[in-house]
C-alpha cells in the first residue's frame, strides 16, 4: 500500500488503525501487522471501505471471530475488516442474529430462553459468520440444521441477497460462501421449544465438559487444523481397511476418518516446531505455546500431512483459512 492510500483510508474512516498487530485479533495468538484494520459495527461502513479497496486495488480480507485463521508472521499488506456487528434478537423459535455475535453467547442464551436445538454450539469458539461460511459442527449438531436464512451480500456487484437453506450448500464443513465469494451479514435460525429445559442445559453442560476434556480447550489454538477425512465410495473403503490397520468401528460407520485420530496413529502428538506444538490432548488441534510463529505451525502441518499421506496414502486437506502468505 502506498502512503497516499494510507492516508485516504484513515480520512475517510477514523477509526482505522494502523499497522495493526492481528496476534491481538486471533485465537492463536499469531500474526504480523494488517497495514490497516477496521473493526466495523455498521454496514455502511463496510461496504464503503471494501468499495474504495476495490478502487485502490488495495487486498483486504474480512473475518469475525478470529477462530479459524493463521496470519503470516510478516502480517498482511491491505485491510483486515473485522465485524463487529453483534445484535441478537429471539422471537419465540427463531433467533436473528448478526455475523459478528459470538456463536456459544448465542448458543447459551438460546438454553437459557428454553429453546432447543443449539446447546451443541455453546463451546463452538468464534462468530455466527464465520460458523456458517465453515458449517461449523460439533458433538453431532451443524449450523446447516438451524440455518433458516443468511443475509449477505454478493461480491463482486455488492447486492444484498437472503439466502434460504438450501441455497447456502452446505456440506462437511463447506458452504456457498467458500466457493462464491460474499459477506455474511445476518442470519436467521430455527429451533424448537424445549419440553424439558433441563435436559437441554445439562446435555449443553455435558458437551462442555467433553471439549475440556477431549481438546484443549484453554489454550490457544484455531481448532481443528485438518478437515476429517471422508471415504468417496466403497472402494476408496477397500483399500483403507487394508492400508489402515484397525480403523475404529464408530469411524466405519461414519464413513469418515477422525483427522486427530490419524495424526495421533502417526506419532505425531505432542510434537513441536518452536512454540507451535501438536496438541497432546487432540492431535487435530495446535497449540501456541506461547510465542509461536505461523511459520512454525505450517511446518507442524506439513510434517503433519506428510507422515500421514506416506503411511496411509491420505491427504489431510487444511481447515484453517490461511492470510498473508500468498507473496
Ligand atoms: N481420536 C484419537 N486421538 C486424537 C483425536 C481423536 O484417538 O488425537 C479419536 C477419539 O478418541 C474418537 C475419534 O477419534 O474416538 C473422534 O474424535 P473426536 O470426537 O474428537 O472428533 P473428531 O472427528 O476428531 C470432530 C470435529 C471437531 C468437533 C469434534 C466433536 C472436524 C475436523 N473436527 O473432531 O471440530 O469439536 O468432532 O464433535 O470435523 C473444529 O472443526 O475445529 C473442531 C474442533
Amino acid at each position: 500500500m502506498t502512503p497516499e492510500q494510507n492516508q485516504k483510508f484513515q480520512k475517510n474512516f477514523p477509526s482505522i488503525l494502523v499497522d495493526e498487530l492481528m496476534s491481538k485479533h486471533i485465537n492463536m495468538r499469531i500474526g504480523g501487522p494488517a497495514s490497516l484494520y477496521l473493526a466495523t459495527s455498521d454496514v455502511d461502513e463496510l461496504t464503503d471501505a471494501i468499495e474504495m479497496a476495490n478502487k485502490e486495488k488495495i487486498p483486504w480480507f474480512i473475518f469475525g471471530g478470529g477462530s479459524n485463521l493463521l496470519v503470516s508472521d510478516d502480517g498482511f499488506d491491505g485491510l483486515a475488516i473485522q465485524v463487529a456487528f453483534r445484535e441478537v434478537k429471539v422471537r419465540e423459535k427463531t433467533i436473528i442474529v448478526d455475523a459478528g455475535a459470538i456463536t456459544g453467547a448465542v448458543a447459551r442464551q438460546s438454553v437459557a430462553d428454553g429453546l432447543e436445538g443449539m446447546e451443541w454450539a455453546a463451546t463452538l469458539p468464534g462468530t455466527i459468520g464465520g460458523a456458517i461460511y465453515g458449517n461449523s459442527g460439533c458433538w453431532g449438531g451443524e449450523m446447516k440444521d438451524i440455518v433458516v436464512t443468511v443475509d449477505a451480500i454478493h461480491l463482486p456487484d455488492m447486492k444484498r441477497v437472503v439466502y434460504p437453506n438450501a441455497k447456502c450448500k452446505f456440506g462437511y464443513r463447506d458452504s456457498v460462501f467458500k466457493h462464491e465469494p460474499h459477506i455474511i451479514l445476518r442470519a436467521t435460525l430455527g429451533l424448537k421449544k424445549s419440553e424439558d429445559p433441563s435436559v437441554v442445559n445439562s446435555r449443553m453442560e455435558e458437551f462442555a465438559a467433553k471439549r475440556k476434556e477431549c481438546q484443549p480447550f484453554s489454550e490457544s489454538s484455531a481448532g481443528c487444523m485438518f478437515k476429517n477425512f471422508t471415504f468417496k465410495d466403497e472402494s476408496e473403503l477397500e483399500r483403507l481397511k487394508n492400508d489402515v490397520k484397525e480403523i475404529p468401528p464408530e469411524m466405519l460407520a461414519k464413513k469418515s476418518l477422525s483427522a486427530g485420530w490419524l495424526v495421533s496413529q502417526v506419532g505425531m502428538k505432542g510434537e513441536k516446531i518452536g512454540e507451535a506444538q501438536i496438541s497432546e490432548k487432540h492431535g487435530n488441534f495446535i497449540v501456541n505455546l506461547g510465542n509461536a510463529r505461523a511459520q512454525d505451525v505450517l511446518m507442524l502441518t506439513s510434517k503433519a500431512k506428510m507422515k500421514v499421506r506416506d503411511e496411509y496414502n491420505i491427504m489431510l486437506e487444511d481447515e484453517v483459512r490461511l492470510i498473508g502468505f500468498d507473496s
